[in-house]
């Protein structure tokens, strides 16, 4: 087990791939932070020396308050998964149509979250030594998937977010990659049949392996990530798509 021991937070991990993330990290020996603004609590009881910390990611301050409260509990923080983000509960529609609020509010929850996150990790990961952060970005950026602007955008931004900090913290032993899922029947789009309806058979014919893409899938990559067989990678991403995109 080649995390035994290494604190993780992962936040947005208290369902969907952030919760396949967690149990990947967690099997590989990894002690368990579950940052959610929900429920965090009630799922990080389910690991060993799991903790749970209620946080809204976008919000500066909780987010300090987050990272200060796993110092003081676990001493250190050797991988941050940023996973949280909204998706399945976003409504598709023509650009025109996205309201301002739903633009900013996306923003905030899936991009402003990781530069908040980083901003109060990474000084940590420096003085430590080291450290692994893995965002989770998603396909449709490099499909240009149109009806949800808002959406794609932030995560096309967070590649090159990804990209960035690499280069501007590298020296420093802290590695920042990135996976980009497809399609995933994750428990926020279990909670909206609408979505499953629109995109789950569209998504299995576009993809080289003919089946629905679960939170499963994501984890094994992050885990890889995260552990020293990817100690000489860094400002990547990788598509874990079921091959629907060539990256
Ligand atoms: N499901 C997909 O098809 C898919 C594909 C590619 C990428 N992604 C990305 O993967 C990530 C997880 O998606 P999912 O489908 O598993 O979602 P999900 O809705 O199942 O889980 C998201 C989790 O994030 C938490 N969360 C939401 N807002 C938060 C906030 N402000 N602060 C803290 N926690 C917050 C939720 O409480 C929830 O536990 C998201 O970033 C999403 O954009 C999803």
């Amino acid at each position: 087990m080649s995390l035994t021991g290494k604190v993780a937070i992962v936040t947005g991990g208290a369902q969907g791939i952030g919760r396949a993330i967690a149990d990947g990290l967690a099997a590989d020996g990894a002690r368990i932070v579950i940052a959610d603004i929900s429920s965090a609590k009630a799922a990080a009881e389910t690991y060993q020396g799991g903790m749970g910390v209620t946080v809204d990611v976008s919000d500066p301050e909780q987010v300090d308050v987050m990272v200060k409260t796993v110092i003081d509990e676990c001493g250190a923080i050797d991988i941050l998964i940023n996973n949280a983000g909204i998706y399945a509960s976003l409504e598709m529609r023509p650009f025109e149509q996205i309201p301002v609020d739903e633009w900013r509010k996306v923003m905030d929850i899936n991009l402003l979250s990781m530069f908040l996150t980083c901003r109060a990790v990474v000084p940590i990961m420096k003085l430590q030594g080291r450290g692994k952060i893995v965002n989770i970005s998603s396909g449709t950026p490099f499909r240009g998937v149109p009806f949800l602007l808002h959406y794609v955008t932030s995560k096309g931004a967070i590649v090159a977010f990804t990209r960035s900090l690499a280069k501007e913290i590298g020296a420093s032993n802290v590695h920042v990659n990135c996976v980009a899922p497809g399609f995933t029947v994750s428990d926020g789009v279990k909670q909206h049949p609408e979505v499953l309806e629109a995109l789950a058979e569209v998504s299995v014919s576009a993809r080289t392996f003919k089946r629905d893409q679960v939170p499963q899938d994501v984890a094994g990559a992050v885990v890889f990530l995260c552990g020293d067989g990817a100690d000489f990678i860094t400002g990547q991403t990788m598509v874990i798509d079921g091959g629907q995109y060539f990256h």
